[in-house]
């Protein structure tokens, strides 16, 4: 079958580098002799026919920018009445041959189902937090994990002139690849991440250990789904802030760093801070390494889509941009694992009750 026209949505939490993969749609779409029609705010835009034609010209000057420029939102047709029909109708009403979803695990597992409902999808993955299985990286982590190095390494010369810990809460909501790899280059003493509980006290302990080895300020970086174990409770847990959920029912994170740091301060009398980075991590600029890793996806997913593939997920294995089933990304996450961890006890304490066995008390 001809291909002629395409939508391309973007959906979920935005990620820098979202603008670069439209634009390298839009670019090769045109070369290919497709016509583009930018689907407006996730699958918002298919309930609320709010769409717009992108042609080469309007995607002009977005390679850099952060967002993206057809909006998102974390709409779930299937949780609106008749949701999937209007989807579908309106598929047929813009003659769309087929569909480009750019986004993480909610966006794609919706983009599996109407695959299997018969339209012609295909995914590209798209997530800071690098969860996704089927992909050795998405794009925007690199730029997540620049922008969390860089706050560190600011964080460490003040933390040193003032001898003080400093807490900085990276994002992160299941796996801690941002707290591991931002960590574990900006030299952190401490990485705390949602695959490994850890407790206040096993914190406090290495931040003593530093002490006494005479290193005079430490840094904790912890992922801000980390468990942990408060003090008096009998097993770790996400410790949050706002205790309301999210529109999706998951809680809504925020909130760890602020209780480990004054609990540390509480445990070992030594001065603390926490840092927030939040939402900085996921604005701005991507770096050149997810700009260009979301031209080779876009690239992929316009030529994938055009030999006439559904149902598949544009991945990068052994350095090359590969269609892999969309089910594979989705079925389970990509987490933060044993060489990874034992990376980091060569440098940190993630795996600090393990590793000593007799730490010195506080004083
Ligand atoms: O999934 C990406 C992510 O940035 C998570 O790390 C974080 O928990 C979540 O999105 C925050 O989402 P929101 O934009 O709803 O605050």
């Amino acid at each position: 079958m001809h291909v002629r026209k395409v939508g391309i949505l973007t959906g979920g939490g935005d990620c820098p580098g979202l603008n670069a993969v439209i634009r390298a749609v839009v670019t090769r779409a045109e070369q290919l002799g497709i016509e583009v029609l930018g689907v407006r705010g996730g699958w918002r835009g298919f309930l609320e026919n709010d769409t717009e034609e992108l042609s080469r010209q309007r995607t002009r000057g977005i390679l850099d920018a952060g967002g993206t420029i057809l909006g998102t939102t974390r709409t779930n047709p299937f949780q609106v009445k008749g949701g999937p029909e209007r989807v579908e109708a309106a598929f047929s009403a813009w003659a769309l041959d087929g569909l480009i979803a750019v986004g993480g695990e909610g966006t794609l597992s919706l983009a599996t189902k109407f695959h299997e409902r018969g339209l012609r999808v295909v995914g590209v993955p798209k997530t800071i937090d690098n969860d996704l299985s089927g992909t050795e990286v998405t794009f925007g982590f690199d730029t997540a994990i620049s922008v969390a190095t860089e706050a560190i390494d600011r964080l460490r010369t003040t933390a040193e002139a003032h001898e003080r810990v400093m807490v900085v809460e990276v994002m992160g909501r299941n796996a801690g690849w941002i707290a591991v790899q931002a960590g574990l280059a900006g030299g952190a003493d401490v990485i705390a991440i949602p695959e490994r509980p850890t407790t206040v006290d096993d914190i406090c302990k290495v931040v003593l250990t530093r002490r006494a080895e005479g290193k005079t300020f430490s840094i904790v970086v912890i992922a801000e789904g980390a468990l942990v174990q408060e003090r008096g409770a009998s097993e770790a847990h996400l410790v949050v802030s706002n205790k309301s959920p999210d529109a999706f029912g998951r809680p809504r994170l925020g909130g760890v760093g602020a209780y480990v740091a004054r609990e540390i301060e509480e445990l070992t009398g030594i001065e603390s801070r926490v840092t927030v980075l939040g939402h900085v991590q996921r604005g701005g600029t991507p770096t050149a390494r997810d700009r260009v890793l979301a031209l080779r996806y876009g690239v992929k997913a316009i030529e994938t889509i055009a030999e006439g593939a559904s149902g598949v997920m544009m991945a990068l294995r052994a350095d090359e941009i590969i269609a892999v089933p969309l089910v594979d990304a989705t079925r389970e996450r990509k987490l933060v694992d044993e060489p990874w961890i034992r990376l980091c006890d060569v440098f940190t304490d993630v795996l600090w009750a393990k590793r000593r066995t007799s730490p010195p008390t506080s004083t």
